[in-house]
């Protein structure tokens, strides 16, 4: 019933070795290439990092799925940047339509809660020799993984104020018709003042899908709403509100709420806490199979959330309560949980900006292949490095 994609690189574990791996880092120029003038290479962990002198590697911030992240210094604007670098990106033409997806969201979004896209850097061997992706982003200084399993207290208020700002990034990426897809404490990252912004989304999509992409979906199963579990045949963006349930919950309890083992597990758990679905509750999953086998599963009666975090604030559980229900429809929208009591000392809808424009999709529905996929990258890459015209020729453009 799970749709496991042989490139499924979204495991929980991919940022937990980041320890481990910050000790073997090396710095060191690769003398064997011979790089164009202006650019230089270090390597960290392993990966080579061939870039633009204009940034000076500072050190390894993260290891995610697809990517090694450093941080570096923008010399031309002195200010600090993270850089994702993606291997080998075209290796995998799946994979490697997400990396464009990811970069075109990025540019499309304006939001104080979702990463900025800085740079794409424009490969030096031209549109279509080149193999790596290069994205830079605005630097935060942790993520909230590192937060939540660090010795940091988390008061009532630190968690209303995340969660507020993970919503007021999501309403504006909902009002797009963009659904992130893959929300996760590594996905949050945080500076010390506690703001907050959206990163990875490499795999959101619109609201509208085909079964196509149901296959190709592969998000970190812990954060899974239990219609995609189950491969309910349409699903939509109140699978972000119940990965948000999920996170909401992992700050409350500092451990993951529902840390599945495989999809059978995943499921259990659900419905150990929840408790057994009604019929009426299992009305939106299509699939007779699935709903047989929710049924089949020992009877279960729900846990209060009181029971399961006793010293956390009855309003946040109130909330907590409307985001994690197995049933999407019944399940509290972002306008909802953003109108929700716990946030009355934060929640103001003039500041909390909608997408004026939806994103548009229309350039994903495309069988991929190495060369187009290239080549938007590359087209990406020229916004950012518009090709010098000589100043003769725009003159005689003007004439
Ligand atoms: N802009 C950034 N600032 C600080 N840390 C970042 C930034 N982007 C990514 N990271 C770190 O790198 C990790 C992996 O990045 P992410 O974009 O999630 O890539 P992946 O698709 O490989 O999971 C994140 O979990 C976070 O710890
Ligand atoms: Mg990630």
């Amino acid at each position: 019933m799970e749709n496991q994609s042989s490139s499924d690189r979204n495991s929980d574990t991919a940022d937990n070795d980041l320890e481990e791996k910050k000790e073997e880092q090396i710095e060191r120029p690769i003398k064997t290439k011979k790089l164009p003038k202006g650019m230089h290479s270090f390597v960290v962990s392993g990966t080579t990092f061939e870039l633009d002198t204009r940034y000076e590697y500072i050190k390894l911030i993260g290891r995610g799925a697809y990517g090694v992240v450093v941080s570096a210094k923008d010399r031309r604007k002195g200010v600090k940047v993270a850089v994702k670098k993606v291997h080998n990106a075209f290796e995998d033409l799946i994979d490697a339509k997400r990396i464009v997806r990811e970069i075109k969201l990025l540019a499309f979004f304006d939001h104080e809660n979702i990463i900025s896209l800085l740079d794409v850097v424009k490969p030096y061997e031209g549109r279509t020799g080149f193999e790596d992706i290069y994205i830079i982003s605005d630097l935060m200084e942790t993520d909230m993984h590192r937060v939540v399993y660090s010795r940091q207290e988390l008061s009532d208020e630190h968690i209303q104020y995340f969660i507020y700002q993970i919503l007021r990034g999501i309403l504006n990426m909902h009002s797009a018709l963009v659904i992130h897809r893959d929300l996760k404490p590594s996905n949050l990252l945080l500076n010390k003042n506690c703001d907050l912004k959206i990163c990875d989304l490499g795999l959101s999509r619109g609201f509208d899908c085909d079964d196509t992409m149901l296959t190709e979906y592969v998000v970190t199963r812990w954060y899974r709403a239990p219609e995609v579990i189950l491969n309910a045949s349409e699903y939509d963006h109140s699978v972000d509100i119940w990965s948000i349930g999920c996170i909401f919950a992992e700050l409350l309890g500092r451990a993951p709420l529902l840390p599945g083992d495989d999809y059978l597990d995943q499921i259990k758990r659900v419905v150990g806490i929840l408790g057994t679905p009604t019929s009426e509750e299992l009305a939106f999953i299509g699939n007779e199979l699935a709903v047989k086998f929710v049924k089949s599963l020992p009877k279960r009666n729900k846990q209060s959330w009181s029971t399961l975090f006793p010293k956390s604030n009855p309003v946040a559980l109130d909330l907590l309560g409307k985001m994690l229900r197995f049933n999407p429809l019944k399940r509290y929208n972002v306008k909802q949980c953003l109108a929700h009591p716990y946030f009355e000392q934060l929640h103001n809808e003039k500041t909390e900006p909608l997408c004026k424009e939806q994103f548009d999709w229309s350039w994903d529905n495309f069988e991929p292949t190495k060369e187009i996929l290239q080549n938007m990258v590359y087209e990406e890459a020229l916004r950012f490095h518009p090709s010098k015209k000589p100043k003769k020729t725009m003159k005689a453009m003007a004439k």
